[in-house]
């Protein structure tokens, strides 16, 4: 049975947090606010469109990766009784796996944004007609539960069918956007989610600063309008009174923290208001809106480890530009 009327989007833990958020990164000593807060409709949208862009390498190599090994992923995934996906987005590198699993898990997709998840589960159902999605919009930096439905739908599936365990995904390179100490707790706490089961998961490999660079400042300025529109957000959401052209948009390559970081800078010194609040910048004082990490195979394997994985496979596109790797969760008790 599909699961297709909005009120089956869980709303988890409900945006209550995004004023204090920004109260607080924005009068830290270097200003920042979390990347989890670029994606309203306006930021879900121009993001499609940076996935699309010739220099975001990204999204393209991970869907050529997926696609090119496609059997082999499906076969060590098994046949999943729920297959979560952490960020899943619009989904679209999700119909690969999923048209090549058998018998179908119950998909549980979640996401910030809840029109990503809307458009996700128009299409993913119309594409594969009998496909159980139960979407959660949820910010899974912080800990929730899975929803009960979905629970007991894989246990009475595994029971009936040749279901078994439970898998997870997080594509894009999602991943990047943790803190490493962070995403080592996050991944344990995948782990634990799992059960044993597998997870897939798409990290982005250190490369040279041209081809990173140009990826977070692309010619058309997708990017920047992508950046600024958390500014745009803040007025409208917040009471904001940001001057937007008095920002510019910055993405650079900290090679020592191997992270893109985006900022906004401020072209002057000014004074801008949040609701009662003042912040006041210096010229050229910068936001920090984002933290992209990449890294290494080996480094990965290091930090998965931490988390109580171990690698099943590793596979990469022939110019090394991206990684997709398939985990498994250890059983051990004494880990976090
Ligand atoms: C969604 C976090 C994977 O870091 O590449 C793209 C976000 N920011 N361009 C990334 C992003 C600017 C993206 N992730």
């Amino acid at each position: 049975m599909n699961t297709v009327n909005r009120n089956s989007i869980g709303n988890v833990n409900p945006d209550v947090t995004f004023l204090d958020s920004a109260i607080t990164g924005l009068t830290a000593p270097q200003k920042n606010m979390s990347p989890k807060f670029l994606y309203d409709p306006e930021g879900s949208a121009l993001f499609e469109r940076i996935c699309e862009l010739e220099e975001y390498y990204v999204t393209r190599t991970e869907a050529q990766i997926l696609q090119n090994n496609v059997k082999e992923i499906a076969s060590s995934l098994g046949a999943p009784s729920i297959l979560i996906e952490y960020g899943s987005g619009n989904s679209s590198k999700t119909e690969i796996v999923l048209a090549n699993l058998r018998p179908w898990p119950v998909y549980v997709p979640i996401d910030v944004s809840q029109d990503a998840l809307h458009a996700a589960l128009r299409r993913l159902t119309r594409s594969f007609n009998g496909l159980d999605v139960l979407p959660v919009c949820a910010d899974y930096t912080s800990p929730f539960d899975l929803p009960e439905p979905a629970l007991r739908k894989s246990n009475l599936h595994s029971s009936r069918t040749g279901h078994a365990g439970r898998a997870a995904m997080i594509l894009g390179s999602t991943i990047g956007n943790f803190e490493p100490d962070q995403l080592i707790n996050f991944l344990s706490q995948c782990r634990r989610t799992l059960l044993g089961g597998k997870l897939l998961l798409g990290v982005d490999l250190p490369k040279d600063r041209e081809i990173l660079e140009s990826a977070y400042n692309d010619r058309e300025g997708v990017t920047a309008q992508f950046n600024l529109n958390l500014l745009a957000r803040m007025n409208k959401e917040l009471d904001a009174h940001f001057q937007i052209n008095r920002f510019f948009h910055k993405a650079i390559y900290n090679e020592e923290k191997s992270r893109i970081e985006m900022h906004l800078v401020s072209r002057e010194d000014q004074i801008v208001n949040i609701g009662s609040t003042i912040i006041r910048f210096t010229r050229g004082e910068s936001i920090h809106t984002e933290s992209s990490y990449k890294y290494s195979i080996e480094k990965f394997y290091k930090l998965a480890a931490l988390a109580g994985f171990r690698s099943v496979q590793t596979w990469t596109d022939s110019r090394q530009l991206f990684s997709l790797h398939l985990l498994k969760a250890t059983s051990s008790e004494h880990l976090r």
